[in-house]
C-alpha cells in the first residue's frame, strides 16, 4: 500500500493550488472518483491476507475522509472568495443619481371621453353603454335606414361572417337601446368605438364616439342649439366660439345638420387647419325621426327629441393639435408621454 499520509499531504498541497471549483473538482476526481488513487487502495485490500484486512481498510477510510474534509473546505473559501468578487463587482454606486419613476397617464381618447361625460352627466344625463358587436336592426333598420339605401352602404361597415352581426358604424344604435329599455322622457350619453373600414391621416378603422340623446314634451331644435353651444363652448373653453348649423342628411334625425365651429386656431380668420374655411366640421345632430321614436314605442303625440354624435379623435386633434388621428393608436411613447 501506498503511503496514505503522503497522499494526504499531496492532496492538501493541491487542493491548495487550485483556484477555482472547477480545478478543485478535478483533484476530487483524481483521489475519490470511481478510478480515483483512494478507490484503487480500496480495491487492493483483497489481495491483503485476512489478519491486515481491517487495518488497512480503516487507515484508508481514514484517509478518504481526511481528504474529503480538506477539499470541502477549499471548496468553502473558494465560494466565498466568489461571492466576495461578485458583491464587489455588483456594488451600487449610491452616489449616482437616482432613476426616478416615471408616473403613466391617461390616454388622450380617455381624457377626451371622460371630459365630454362630466360635461353632460353634469346636465343630468345618465351614462349608458350598448354592444360593439351590433346587429342590422339596432345599427341600421331602427335608426330608419331603407334596406336599398346608399347610406347604409355608405358606412363601409366590417360585417361578421354570420350576418346580421356587424362591428357597429355609430354609437347611435344605443339611441335604440336606451330608448327601448327606458323609454320618454329619457337623457342619455353613450360613449364608445365604433367601426369603419377606412384609415388616412383623418381616419382609423377603430374609433370613438359619444352620443347624445334628449327625448322630452317639447323638445326643439332651438333647444339642441343651445346644449350643444353651451357644450362646445365648455369643451374648448372659449365663451366666443360660434356654432353654424349646415343641412345634412342622416336617416335616423329630421331635420339633421352638421354643426361646424368657428376655427379654434384662427377664431374665423383662415388658417392650414380649418382650410382658410374658418369653421371646423365637428359633429353631426338632429332632431330624432319619427320613424325612429315609433319603433322604440314612445308616444309622439307627446315627445319628441333630438340626438347628436360626435368623434371623439376629432376633438381631441383639435384640442391637443394633433394632426394626424393614427397617432393614437401608435403607441408611441413621444406621442403618449405629452399627456401625462
Ligand atoms: N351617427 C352619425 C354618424 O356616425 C352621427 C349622428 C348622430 C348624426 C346622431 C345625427 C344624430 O355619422
Amino acid at each position: 500500500m501506498l503511503e496514505l499520509d503522503q497522499l494526504i499531504h499531496e492532496a492538501r498541497t493541491r487542493a491548495a493550488a487550485s483556484e477555482s471549483l472547477a480545478a478543485l473538482d478535478e483533484v476530487r476526481v483524481h483521489y475519490l472518483g470511481k478510478k480515483g488513487v483512494l478507490t484503487e487502495q480500496l480495491k487492493v485490500l483483497g489481495s491483503l491476507p485476512a489478519m491486515d484486512r481491517p487495518a488497512a481498510g480503516q487507515r484508508v477510510n481514514r484517509a478518504k475522509q481526511a481528504i474529503t474534509e480538506l477539499l470541502d473546505a477549499r471548496r468553502h473559501t473558494l465560494e466565498e472568495q466568489a461571492l466576495a468578487e461578485q458583491l464587489a463587482a455588483d456594488a451600487v454606486d449610491v452616489t449616482l443619481p437616482g432613476r426616478g419613476q416615471e408616473p403613466g397617464g391617461m390616454h388622450p381618447v380617455t381624457r377626451i371621453l371622460e371630459r365630454v361625460q362630466a360635461l353632460f352627466t353634469t346636465l343630468g344625463f345618465r351614462v349608458e353603454v350598448g354592444p360593439e358587436i351590433e346587429d342590422e336592426f339596432h345599427n341600421f333598420d331602427a335608426l330608419n335606414f331603407k334596406p336599398a339605401h346608399p347610406a347604409r352602404a355608405e358606412m363601409d361597415t366590417f360585417y361578421l361572417k354570420d350576418r346580421p352581426l356587424l362591428l357597429r358604424t355609430h354609437t347611435s344604435p344605443v339611441q335604440i337601446r336606451a330608448l327601448l329599455k327606458y323609454g320618454a322622457p329619457l337623457r342619455v350619453i353613450a360613449p364608445g368605438r365604433t367601426f369603419r373600414h377606412d384609415y388616412d391621416v383623418t381616419h382609423t378603422p377603430m374609433f370613438h364616439q359619444v352620443e347624445g340623446l334628449l327625448v322630452d314634451k317639447g323638445v326643439s331644435m332651438a333647444h339642441l342649439r343651445g346644449t350643444l353651444t353651451d357644450f362646445l363652448q365648455r369643451f374648448f373653453e372659449k365663451d366666443d366660439l360660434k356654432l353654424r348649423f349646415r343641412p345634412s342628411y342622416f336617416p335616423f334625425v329630421e331635420p339633421g345638420a352638421e354643426v361646424d365651429i368657428s376655427c379654434i386656431f384662427c377664431d374665423g380668420s383662415g388658417c392650414r387647419v380649418c382650410k382658410h374655411a374658418g369653421w371646423l366640421e365637428v359633429l353631426g345632430c338632429g332632431l330624432v325621426h319619427p320613424n325612429v321614436l315609433e319603433t322604440c314605442h314612445v308616444d309622439t303625440e307627446r315627445y319628441s327629441g333630438w340626438a347628436f354624435g360626435v368623434g371623439i379623435e376629432r376633438l381631441g386633434m383639435l384640442r391637443y393639435g394633433i394632426n394626424d388621428i393614427r397617432m393614437n393608436y401608435e403607441n408611441d411613447l413621444r406621442f403618449l408621454r405629452q399627456f401625462r
